[in-house]
C-alpha cells in the first residue's frame, strides 16, 4: 500500500491541538516516525485534521422509504460533511424492532463503504422487549449486538409513529438498565401535544412550534428522569430544543444521574423567525423554537450541559414537503453534510472552539453509545478529515449529496469546508 505523509497539519485533539507530520502506513497512523518522504506527500499547512465526525442521530429510510433515501446515498452525504459513523434510527418501514429487521439493515449496510452505520433497536410494544434482551444476552448475537448502539423509544408520535406507552416506557428503562444499554428518548409529551394541538384552527406553519409547545419537551424530560432515579437507566435525550429542558438536565446531571443530551444544528441556528423563509422545510419534531433558546443551547453546548451536536438527518421529498397545508407535511430535515460547517462558521465567530466540535461530535457520542473509534493517536487506524476553516462557502441543497436535494439552510454562507476524508 502506497505511504503518505500529511506535513503542517494543526491536529485537533481532546488534549492539546497542535501542528504535527502525519505519517500513514497500511493505514496504520505514526506522528512520531513520520518519515522524510512518502508516496505521496500533502501539504496541509493551514489546514485542520479532525478524527472523522459521528452523527449519533439520522434516518437513513433503508429499508421501506428509500424513495427520500437510502443507506447508499446518505452514506455519500455524510462523507462529503467529514461524517464516517452514523447511528440510525429504527423508524423505518420494517422497523428495528425485531433481531431479524436489525439483521436485514445490518446486511444492507455492510455493502456501504466509507460509512461506518450502527443501528438503534425500537421498542413499541412488550414483545419488542424481549427481542432487545435476546440481542444482548444470547451467545448466537455476539456479533450482530456490535451493530447496535442502543436502544430508541418515542413518547410521542412522530414520523413512522413509534410510541410506546407508559407501561412499555418504564418496562423499558428497567430492562435497558440490567442490560447497561443506553435508551435514547424523543422527548415530547402526547397528551400535553394533543391538547395544544386541538387550539390551534389555523394552517400557518409557525402553528408548528405551539402545536408542540416547549412545556410537552420540558414534562417529557422529567417524567423519563423519574424512571432514571427508580431504575438507575443509563439516559440520552435527543434533539433537545428548550431553555427549560436544558436546565432541568443541567440539574440532573449535578446529582450525578446518568443522563446525556444532544441538540440538532436546527435548534442551535433556526429559529420561529426563520417559518417566513422555510414554510415547511422548517418543520421537524421537536419544533423550532425561539430566539432565547437557541442562545441557551449555546450555551449548554460550551458549558458541557450538552454532550453531542447530531443531526437528526431525517430527509423528505420537496414533493412530500410541498404539501397544500404545510402542517400536513412530514416532519424533518436533512442536516448531515452541513453538520461540521456549520459549527465551523460557528467557530470563525468564536461562539465554540474546535476543541469542543472534535468533543460534542467525536468523543462524547463515541463513549455514550460504546462506538470503539479511536483519536488521531500513534498506531491508530482511524478516518481523518482535512478541513480548510478559512473557506468561505454558501450552502445550497442541489450541491449537497443528500437524495432529497434541499437543505433547511439554503443560501446560509458558511465558513469551513471539507477538503477530504483519509
Ligand atoms: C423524524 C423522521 O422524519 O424520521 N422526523 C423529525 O421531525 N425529527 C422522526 C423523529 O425522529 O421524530
Ligand atoms: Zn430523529
Amino acid at each position: 500500500m502506497p505511504t503518505t505523509l500529511i506535513q503542517n497539519g494543526t491536529i485537533i485533539s481532546s488534549e492539546e491541538s497542535a501542528k504535527k507530520d502525519l505519517f500513514i502506513k497500511d493505514g496504520i497512523i505514526s506522528l512520531k516516525n513520520a518519515e522524510e518522504t512518502a508516496d505521496r506527500i500533502i501539504d496541509a499547512d493551514g489546514l485542520l485534521i479532525f478524527p472523522a465526525f459521528i452523527d449519533c442521530h439520522v434516518h437513513f429510510r433503508e429499508p421501506g422509504n428509500t424513495h427520500k433515501a437510502d443507506m447508499e446515498s446518505e452514506s455519500c452525504s455524510a462523507l462529503a460533511g467529514g461524517v464516517t459513523t452514523v447511528c440510525e434510527m429504527p423508524n423505518t418501514n420494517p422497523p428495528t424492532v425485531s433481531i431479524q429487521n436489525l439483521k436485514g439493515k445490518v446486511e444492507i449496510a455492510s455493502e456501504i463503504p466509507n460509512c461506518d452505520i450502527r443501528f438503534f433497536f425500537g421498542v413499541t410494544e412488550m414483545k419488542h422487549i424481549d427481542q432487545l434482551s435476546d440481542l444482548f444476552t444470547k451467545d448466537e448475537y455476539t456479533e450482530l449486538r456490535k451493530r447496535c448502539c442502543g436502544v430508541k423509544v418515542y413518547f410521542d408520535n412522530s414520523t413512522g409513529n413509534q410510541k410506546a406507552n407508559e407501561e412499555v416506557v418504564e418496562k423499558l428503562f428497567e430492562i435497558a438498565s440490567n442490560l447497561n444499554i443506553p435508551v435514547v428518548a424523543h422527548c415530547e409529551d402526547a397528551e400535553i401535544n394533543d391538547a395544544s394541538a386541538v387550539l390551534i384552527k389555523e394552517t400557518g406553519i409557525q402553528n408548528h412550534s405551539l402545536m408542540r409547545p416547549p412545556k410537552s419537551e420540558i414534562v417529557a424530560i422529567e417524567k423519563a428522569l423519574s424512571l432514571v432515579r427508580k431504575y438507575g437507566t443509563r439516559f440520552h435525550v435527543a434533539h433537545l430544543s428548550t431553555a427549560g429542558g436544558l436546565s432541568i438536565i443541567k440539574k440532573a446531571k449535578k446529582e450525578g444521574f446518568s443522563v446525556t443530551c444532544e441538540v440538532a444544528p436546527h435548534h442551535l441556528f433556526l429559529d420561529e423567525g426563520d417559518y417566513v423563509r422555510l414554510g415547511a422545510l422548517g418543520k421537524m419534531n421537536p419544533p423550532l423554537r425561539k430566539k432565547e433558546d437557541r442562545q441557551a443551547l449555546l450555551e449548554g453546548v460550551n458549558d458541557g450541559t450538552v454532550d453531542c451536536v447530531s443531526t437528526d438527518h431525517a430527509p423528505h421529498t420537496l414533493e412530500e414537503k410541498n404539501a397544500e397545508n404545510p402542517l400536513d407535511a412530514p416532519s424533518g430535515v436533512p442536516g448531515v453534510e452541513t453538520l461540521i460547517p456549520l459549527l465551523l462558521t460557528a467557530a470563525s465567530k468564536n461562539q465554540i472552539s474546535y476543541e469542543k466540535i472534535h468533543e460534542v461530535c467525536f468523543v462524547n457520542p463515541n463513549k455514550i453509545f460504546n462506538l470503539r473509534k479511536e483519536e488521531i493517536v500513534e498506531g491508530s487506524k482511524t478516518k481523518i478529515v482535512l478541513i480548510d476553516p478559512n473557506k468561505k462557502v454558501v450552502i445550497h441543497g442541489e450541491n449537497l449529496k443528500s437524495k432529497c436535494g434541499w437543505t433547511p439552510f439554503e443560501g446560509m454562507k458558511v465558513m469551513g469546508q471539507i477538503v477530504g476524508v483519509i
